[in-house]
């Protein structure tokens, strides 16, 4: 990584490009559609503005006031204090969290490649009945599948190797820098398609009517874990990436951006998926929130003049997304091997794809030859997500609050969130209280809930 970021522009789009992937795209309409809806949504908005806002600033305070990586800030900060025992976290989650996201990327590269060459919308000729013609039973049947989805896997490891061998920031910096702005243009264009179908309106309801007798404490944690996911909470991304923000940048006004940007991308796609999806007479029977996207997407280019251009256009920029995340998770573990151990990029990047690659391999096959083992009721791929998502990504959160709270003094997190006084800092102790008191215990309170559901 570079050691600091040139333009307020490059800065955000690193930023919204670690926070905009597969989580809003993928990952959010799944879980809206398994935890029942606007219920969701609304619980979701609330733990990203009580919760998810001020322990994003915390993060920004911890990187930019100790200019360290996530997972030695604490040591370099605190020597002595056990606190340091808390890098080993981010260690942690990064494989587990990568181990299920690169093979859903490596499922967005098959749908690139299919719409590429236009077998995705092949579907008339087979003659067979309807069910076996849909998108559905398409991904199913992919999924279910041995090779194909895990030699997809291996190109995305292999694509993302080179990435972060290369260094992430000129490369993948620049081309989000375009290719985000595209992604929103398209998204919104889809948005409009799936709006004027007929029957959108019960989509719609499902997404925007809450039922709050829907609201049980599995939803508030799911909500939580997708709030941390979404927002890349949790996992020392954003104190590694905010180590190397320049003094003047507004941590408060930047955290605000980041989310806004972030849910707008989650509300977008929500407003796509559900129409369509209520549209197309899908029932919950028939449908697998993990693979939810996959089939209703293709049925709304299927719809359009020019499927295969949309569907093309569109599979590139998740993919590109999701390498945006993907390559911001990465860089935590190999810049830690890089610099603790002092190793080359090239053996940090080594050393960090090994275990990926056997950990993204158990992750696929666990839709096919392995669908049998289950840990703690959950497959293999459910396991690593919720595991990652909704225990691990939280508690690293709360450590970070009580950091910045109890054991730093005061005048770090004034002087970071005021620049030194240097800009008006009206909201700091508004923040600083959520900080101290009100996150830990209410992130714990969900963690404990989190716990007794599994
Ligand atoms: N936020 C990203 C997404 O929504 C995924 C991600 C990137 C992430 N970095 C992270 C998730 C750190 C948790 C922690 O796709």
């Amino acid at each position: 990584m570079a050691t600091t970021f040139k333009t307020r522009l490059g800065l955000l789009a690193a930023t919204v490009g670690s926070a905009v992937g597969l989580g809003n795209v993928w990952r959010f309409p799944a879980e809206t559609h398994a935890n029942g809806g606007a219920a969701f949504l609304i619980v979701y908005i609330a733990c990203m503005l009580l919760l998810g806002i001020p322990a994003m600033i915390a993060e920004f305070v911890l990187g930019r006031g100790g200019k360290s990586d996530a997972i030695n800030v604490f040591g370099k900060l605190t020597p002595r204090s056990p606190y340091r025992m808390a890098g080993i976290m981010p260690i942690l989650s990064s494989f587990l969290i990568l181990a299920f996201y690169m093979v859903v990327a490596g499922w967005t590269f098959e749908y690139l490649i299919q719409s590429l060459s236009g077998n995705l919308f092949d579907i008339k000729t087979s003659g067979a009945s309807e069910l076996e013609t849909s998108f559905h039973y398409k991904m199913e049947q992919y999924v279910a599948t041995v090779t194909p989805p895990l030699l997809n896997l291996y190109i995305v490891l292999i694509i993302n190797f080179l990435i972060i061998w290369a260094g992430v920031q000129k490369g993948i910096e620049r081309l989000s820098n375009i290719m985000m702005p595209l992604l929103f243009a398209l998204m919104l264009l889809f948005c409009v398609v799936s709006l004027s179908l007929p029957g959108a309106v019960a989509g719609l309801d499902f997404l925007f009517r809450p039922d709050f007798s829907k609201i049980t404490p599995a939803v508030v944690v799911n909500a939580l874990g997708q709030a941390f996911f979404s927002l890349s909470l949790g996992m020392g991304v954003l104190i590694t990436y905010s180590a190397y923000y320049p003094q003047n940048t507004n941590l408060v006004k930047t955290a605000y951006t980041v989310s806004g940007l972030d849910l707008l991308v989650s509300l977008m796609m929500g407003i796509i998926i559900f129409p369509a999806a209520a549209s197309f007479n899908m029932t919950d029977a028939n449908l697998r929130g993990t693979t939810l996207i996959f089939v209703t997407l293709p049925e709304i280019f299927y719809k359009m003049t020019g499927s295969q251009l949309w569907s093309t256009l569109f599979f590139l920029l998740l993919l590109i997304a999701a390498i945006t995340s993907i390559v911001s998770i990465c860089e935590v573990p190999v810049a830690w091997i890089q610099e603790r151990y002092k190793k080359s990029r090239l053996t940090a990047c080594t050393i960090v794809t090994l275990p990926l690659i056997v950990l993204c391999s158990l992750c696929s096959l666990s839709f096919s030859a392995l669908s049998d083992v289950h840990i703690l009721g959950m497959t293999i791929f459910e396991f690593c997500d919720t595991v990652s998502s909704n225990i691990l990504l939280p508690t690293l959160s709360i450590i970070v609050c009580l950091y910045i709270g109890w054991k730093l003094p005061k005048s770090f997190f004034y002087k970071q969130i005021t620049n030194d006084n240097t800009i008006n800092g009206k909201m700091a102790s508004a923040i600083f209280f959520v900080i101290k008191y009100l996150a830990p215990p209410l992130i714990c309170i969900i963690l404990i809930c989190s716990f007794i559901e599994i």
